[in-house]
């Protein structure tokens, strides 16, 4: 007798993807990443750091690819409103051609989920030769990147098999604000603020279980697949949730995205919009709502259709979009980590909506290991 039973229905618990799969591991993947790394107090011990004296940083180099660049892009405005320093990104393949300063007040981060992205290690030996340190933070445990950097912070997230980050996106935050958070109290200006990130950060797991519950992200999904294109826009920390949004709907479902701070709409893109050409604006409740919803005005006069991603409870967006999704309220500068599930479940359904298998885009690898 056969027993018949299918492998890959079986590697995939269910789930019709990895990627699907690996977006409803994103809880799970977040607690891995926050556990040990936080005293009783909720504030961040990073161990294998105390060495390095971050305290006398004022200056950081980041650098990253594609999903990493975009994680790396939020921790750039993270620690810029609370460390008094200045955080320089570029991607890989810009930043290992263009001369590169270090000194004793200067630190290198580079991004790499799977450790082996080439571009980004020729970034790393470029740092180490000009006498450099450099923080690596990674998710394949025995990468490159984690033999050839002084110190690897791990992602924890576990193996990721979608050729498109999705979990380990979500990780890299998290390992990134508890970075900036540990990096605050080696230079004293830990203060309340930063408290109530790291409690909320801790509570993570939770809300994001909430988010990945949201059905409406599907419906919206089944509307606007057919689109040719999106203009994705968001401000200040979520400039990188626009760009990883396009960048995810690029990817696996091959529509047109472009991603821009939405100030920037007035100086060239918005001359695209009109009704073929839809909105997907990320406006939380946060300290550039105002001009956000600005925006959103300015793109609805084109006759765009507007997609915004507002804060639960915000009737003043539903009122000015033609449809909304919702988030629950966190704290401001965390609305990248529960934006995450939801650009991504777009992207998701649209690809697996139009037919495509979001785990194995076109012309796309895992880890780029060529230039
Ligand atoms: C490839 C993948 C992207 C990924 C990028 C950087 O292009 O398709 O999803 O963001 O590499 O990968 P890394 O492993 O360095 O984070």
């Amino acid at each position: 007798t056969h027993i018949t039973w299918d492998e890959s229905a079986a590697e995939k618990g269910g789930f019709k993807h990895f990627m699907i799969k690996e977006i409803y591991e994103t809880p799970e993947a977040v607690e891995s990443a926050l556990v040990g790394r936080f005293d009783e107090h909720g504030r961040p011990t990073l161990y294998e750091l105390d060495e390095f004296n971050l305290e006398r940083i004022k200056r950081i180099l980041l650098v990253a690819c594609g999903t990493s660049y975009h994680a790396g892009l939020v921790f750039k405005y993270f620690a810029e409103k609370y460390l008094d320093i200045d955080v320089l990104i570029d991607v890989a393949s810009e930043f290992r051609y263009r001369p590169i300063r270090v000194d004793d007040e200067t630190i290198t981060i580079a991004i790499s989920q799977s450790g082996e992205t080439a571009d980004t290690l020729e970034s790393v030996r470029a740092v180490k030769k000009a006498g450099g340190k450099v923080i690596a933070i990674a998710n394949v445990v025995g990468s490159t990147i984690t033999r050839e950097s002084d110190v690897t912070l791990f992602m924890n997230a576990g193996p990721e098999i979608g050729v498109a980050a999705s979990k380990t996106y979500v990780n890299q935050l998290v390992v990134l604000y508890t970075l900036g958070m540990y990096m605050a109290r080696k230079k004293g200006v830990w203060n309340e603020q930063l408290s109530s990130v790291s409690k909320e950060l801790m509570n993570m797991p939770k809300i994001l279980k909430y988010v990945l519950q949201n059905q409406e992200i599907e419906r919206m999904a089944e509307y606007y697949k057919n689109y040719h294109h999106f203009m994705y826009i968001g401000r200040g920390i979520n400039t990188a949730t626009a760009m990883e949004g396009a960048l995810k709907l690029k990817e696996i479902s091959y529509i047109n995205a472009v991603a821009y701070p939405a100030g920037e709409l007035k100086h060239g893109p918005i001359a695209l919009l009109d009704p073929t050409f839809p909105v997907f604006a990320i406006v939380p409740n946060d300290s550039l709502y105002e001009k956000m919803r600005s925006n959103i005005e300015e793109s609805r006069a084109r006759n765009a259709r507007i997609l915004s991603v507002a804060t639960e409870g915000d009737e003043e967006i539903k009122r000015i979009s033609h449809d909304v999704i919702y988030v629950p309220k966190v704290h401001e500068d965390l609305y990248p980590l529960v934006m995450a599930p939801v650009i991504q479940l777009f992207a998701y359904h649209i690809a697996d909506k139009r037919g495509y298998d979001p785990d194995k885009p076109r012309n796309l690898a895992k880890s780029v290991t060529v230039e």
